[in-house]
């Protein structure tokens, strides 16, 4: 695979699970509910567009910044009945261990009710036994015990500390998903 998201992107757009939709994520998106969640101190200290005020245009700049390498993307996750926006679920390409790594990193606008398992569980059915990359990779906040659950509980480990605050957790996607 040359270094180009649109060979994971092109797995991803279109998909769906019981409740979602992925979509490209586009300027529509940007609705006052998904500036507002950005925002929030309970996801925006997780985040890592954490400035403070997030406005539709530093979402815009940061869109720009992510794809224009075609390193990196961003989905929207949508309700598949209503059209409106749930969350967003960012892709970056990275490396592990000498290998292509997708690295994920979610925000569900409505927590606890188990859209992140629905899309971590479908991101990793639609990439598992694919040659597209080898490891899906999150850095995770060590306060963030939610975020830790989600992804404990589909299947990723814990690898090493990535830094004072983050753990790296690692899923391989060769092997598949470990059982919850
Ligand atoms: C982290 C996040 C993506 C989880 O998505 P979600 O839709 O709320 O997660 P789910 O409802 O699927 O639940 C996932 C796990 O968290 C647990 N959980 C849900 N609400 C919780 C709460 N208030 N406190 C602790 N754990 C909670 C669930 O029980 C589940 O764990 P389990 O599988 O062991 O039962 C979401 O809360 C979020 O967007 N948070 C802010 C941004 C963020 O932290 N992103 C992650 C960056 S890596």
């Amino acid at each position: 695979m040359d270094r180009d998201i649109g060979a994971v992107t092109g797995e991803i757009f279109g998909a769906f699970t019981e409740r979602l939709e992925f979509l490209r994520f586009t300027e529509q998106h940007i609705t006052p509910s998904y500036l507002g969640w950005l925002s929030s101190p309970e996801s925006s200290q997780f985040l890592s567009t954490n400035s403070k005020t997030q406005t539709k245009s530093s979402v815009l700049a940061y869109l720009e910044q992510k794809r224009q390498n075609r390193a990196g993307d961003l989905v929207a996750l949508v309700d598949r009945k209503s059209m409106e926006l749930r969350g967003t679920l960012g892709l970056s390409l990275a490396a592990y261990e000498g290998q292509r790594a997708l690295e994920v990193g979610i925000l569900i606008g409505y927590p606890g009710a188990g859209l992140g398992q629905e899309v971590v569980a479908k991101v990793v059915k639609i990439l598992s036994g694919r040659s597209v990359v080898r490891f899906l990779v999150a850095g995770i906040d060590k306060e963030n015990i939610r975020s830790r659950r989600l992804f404990e509980s589909s299947g990723f480990s814990l690898s090493q500390a990535k830094g004072q605050r983050d753990d790296l957790w690692i899923l391989d996607l060769q092997e598949g998903s470990k059982p919850s």
